[in-house]
């Protein structure tokens, strides 16, 4: 690039990481992934390192943020609050580390290595340990003041605590990250959403979003957290490193997160780095990376600063889990339910490290409220476990050429009328017998989240209803070798693994099994709601609305769907044919008054009339019983079979007491 164009360039970079600041710093609604901001940072620092030009001071790469929105009164920082340059790769890490080494001329440098919370960064200030005035960082210079909304985070310590590790200081800044968990957002999101708000993006925004309110009595009401990880200027007490400041501040009161660690070396970070990479999605919150910091103050200070950024401190990204992609194509899918859901084919993307090409686009109201269409460049993003869906259509890059989608008024698989129930987003295929819903609930069924059967996914569920061998979940326990060989693709091998994990799946944990069944709005956490509250299958089939509405988290549309399923003929008819194949829930965690055989040891020989073996064990495991194969003075009983052999001996020798069949079934109330 020549230096003109390499001018102009800075001169566009500099515009469009204005225009997103102002979107991410004052409205809160960020149109571009981290990810990319950061890219079009970094251009930009590259260039400005070539091309310093007169109005380099003015240049975003200069400042931490926008400048604070006006209506809060303005308040500045003791001490600057610092931004942290950013490290994409082990090799980005090696060569800070390295930086350092050449600086300090140094062996080994030990760092505190912190999860990066994605929320907002805040700075509160004490006074002789009393809580007087707390700021959003701003620029980093002057931020707005939100005492008040801080004042109503349960978290935040009004007076610090004294502890005989560190006296009260007579002034302090106490820096850390507002954040809200994801299941609260989510929880949030849906009462907005019923309230006929717009619900919030990301975590961040609505950490943000809720903490910039000008009535406290807002953010009173949003379920924010903070966790503290950095102190500014301190008055009265002297620090020997980073870990001896975390340490006091949870002396103090501070709630530190408690995945901080200590590394002796950049080794031990990137290992901290891919581990938390590894735990990410499995935390309440969401983190976007890890944070380095050199332990050492006095040797933080030698480094000191360039720029925004301390050269002792690097905040390791994760791959992003917003990014932008293009959309292919719009097509649609048949839920088990009958739902038809639109779902975006995109350009594949790595979103949080997995690779996605299909976003949900949730239903038509949402394709028209976002103005998606066929051909739009999309902000996608995945958060926990969630599908990945679109945020928002990227507009300034729309070209004209776009299509727009229109739902299909046929389904695409039975070629059944298509309906939008009143009052509903979802249009839905009224085909009972559709084979798309069928096969989906066998899928669905056989899924991870469900019974987990081994070797049974989408092609070998469809397959199986295809060749009619399946018609409903509980048919899979009627398979036989014989039949699987049937199949084209079946071996002997992987049809025998097949029916073995059919045979291991018998006894599934009761939540698992209710979410199985695929009952309309019943989803996991609904699912462990109902074990818990019936604690049988038999007593679920038979609730009524009343029991059920009278439930916590269970409203009446929930409550029907539940009354309408297990009412269905059809379902009483799988339901039965679960209970001939052996098919038998267990109650997980079952508490003391469910728990009859608690603290009793069985040992089992010989062969049942009734019942497997295995059977027989999970079926008193689940009343809180223990299994052992061999016979000690502490078995409280051992229930024999036909042809016990030598444990029958032992246990008449040990004087356990014996069991036959009628009386092990008596026992257990069969
Ligand atoms: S230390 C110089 N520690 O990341 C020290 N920041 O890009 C600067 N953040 O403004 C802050 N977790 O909003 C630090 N454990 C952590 C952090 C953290 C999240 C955020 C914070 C800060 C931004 C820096």
């Amino acid at each position: 690039m020549d230096k003109d164009a390499a001018l102009e360039r800075i001169a566009r970079l500099r515009d469009v990481i204005e225009y997103h600041n102002r979107r991410y710093y004052q409205q809160d609604d960020p149109e571009i992934s981290d990810f990319e901001y950061d890219r079009l940072l970094r251009e930009l620092q590259e260039l400005e390192k070539i091309y310093p030009d007169e109005n380099l001071a003015s240049s975003p790469t200069q400042r931490v943020g926008a400048e604070p929105l006006s209506k809060f009164a303005s308040f500045e920082h003791a001490s600057p609050m610092l931004s942290l340059a950013n490290a994409f790769s082990s090799e980005e890490i090696i060569d800070f580390d390295n930086r350092i080494k050449k600086m300090a001329a140094v062996e080994d440098i030990s760092y505190v290595a912190e999860p990066k919370l994605d929320g907002l960064a805040v700075n509160l200030l004490y006074d002789n340990g009393r809580f007087i005035r707390g700021a959003t960082r701003g620029d980093g210079i002057t931020g707005e003041d939100v005492t008040q909304n801080l004042k109503t985070i349960a978290d935040v310590p009004l007076q610090i605590k004294k502890s005989g590790f560190q006296p009260i200081p007579a002034f302090a800044e106490i820096r850390g990250e507002v954040y809200m968990e994801i299941e609260s957002l989510r929880k949030f999101n849906r009462r907005r959403l019923d309230e006929g708000g717009e619900p919030f993006a990301n975590p961040r925004n609505a950490a943000a979003g809720s903490l910039r309110q000008l009535d406290p009595r807002i953010t009173a009401r949003r379920p924010l957290n903070i966790f503290f990880y950095a102190v500014g200027r301190v008055e009265g007490v002297e620090f020997k490193d980073h870990w001896e400041v975390l340490q006091t501040l949870q002396f103090w009161g501070f709630p530190v997160n408690p995945l901080i660690r200590q590394a002796r070396d950049i080794r031990e970070c990137i290992q901290y780095f891919e581990s938390m990479g590894q735990q990410r999605e499995t935390l309440p919150y969401e983190i976007d990376g890890v944070v380095l910091k050199v332990n050492d103050l006095n040797l933080q200070a030698k480094l000191g600063a360039v720029s925004r950024n301390p050269r002792w401190a690097l905040a390791c990204k994760f791959p992003p889990m917003q990014v932008t992609t293009t959309i292919n194509n719009i097509i649609v899918n048949v839920g088990r339910t009958g739902t038809i859901t639109p779902v975006a084919l995109m350009e594949p993307v790595n979103v949080g490290g997995v690779t996605v090409s299909r976003a949900t686009l949730h239903n038509e109201d949402e394709i028209i409220k976002k103005d998606i269409r066929i051909g739009d460049t999309v902000v996608i993003q995945r958060a926990g476990d969630v599908i990945p869906e679109v945020v928002k259509v990227v507009m300034s890059k729309r070209t004209g050429s776009e299509k727009k989608f229109k739902m299909p008024t046929k389904c695409p698989e039975c070629n059944s009328e298509v309906i939008r129930p009143e009052g509903e987003a979802a249009y839905r295929c009224i085909n009972l017998s559709c084979p798309a819903q069928l096969k989906e609930h066998i899928r669905h069924f056989a899924s991870r989240g469900g019974l987990d059967i081994e070797g049974l996914g989408e092609k070998i569920s469809a397959q199986l209803f295809d060749a009619r061998l399946v018609g409903d979940p509980a048919d899979l326990y009627f398979l036989t070798k014989e039949k699987l060989l049937e199949l084209d693709r079946h071996g002997e091998k992987s049809a025998q693994n097949l029916l073995n994990s059919l045979e291991r799946s018998k006894n599934p944990p009761l939540n698992k099994f209710i979410f199985a069944l695929g009952i309309r709005n019943v989803g996991e956490h609904i699912a462990k709601i109902l074990e818990r509250e019936f604690g049988s299958i038999e007593k679920l089939m038979s609730a009524t609305i009343e029991e059920l509405t009278a439930v916590h988290e269970i409203g009446t549309e929930i409550a029907a769907n539940i009354v309408q399923f297990f009412s269905e003929p059809k379902n009483r008819l799988v339901m039965e044919k679960f209970r001939r194949a052996g098919v038998i829930p267990r109650k997980a965690e079952a508490s003391a008054k469910d728990s009859p055989l608690r603290g009793i040891s069985f040992v089992f020989t010989g062969t049942m009339e009734s019942m497997p073996r295995s059977q027989a064990k999970a079926i008193v495991e689940a009343l809180g019983a223990s299994v052992h194969s061999t016979t000690t003075r502490k078995t409280t009983y051992v229930v024999a079979g036909s042809d016990p052999g030598s444990k029958l001996d032992k246990a008449r020798s040990l004087g356990v007491t014996i069991l036959d069949e009628k009386e092990f079934l008596n026992l257990i109330g069969r």
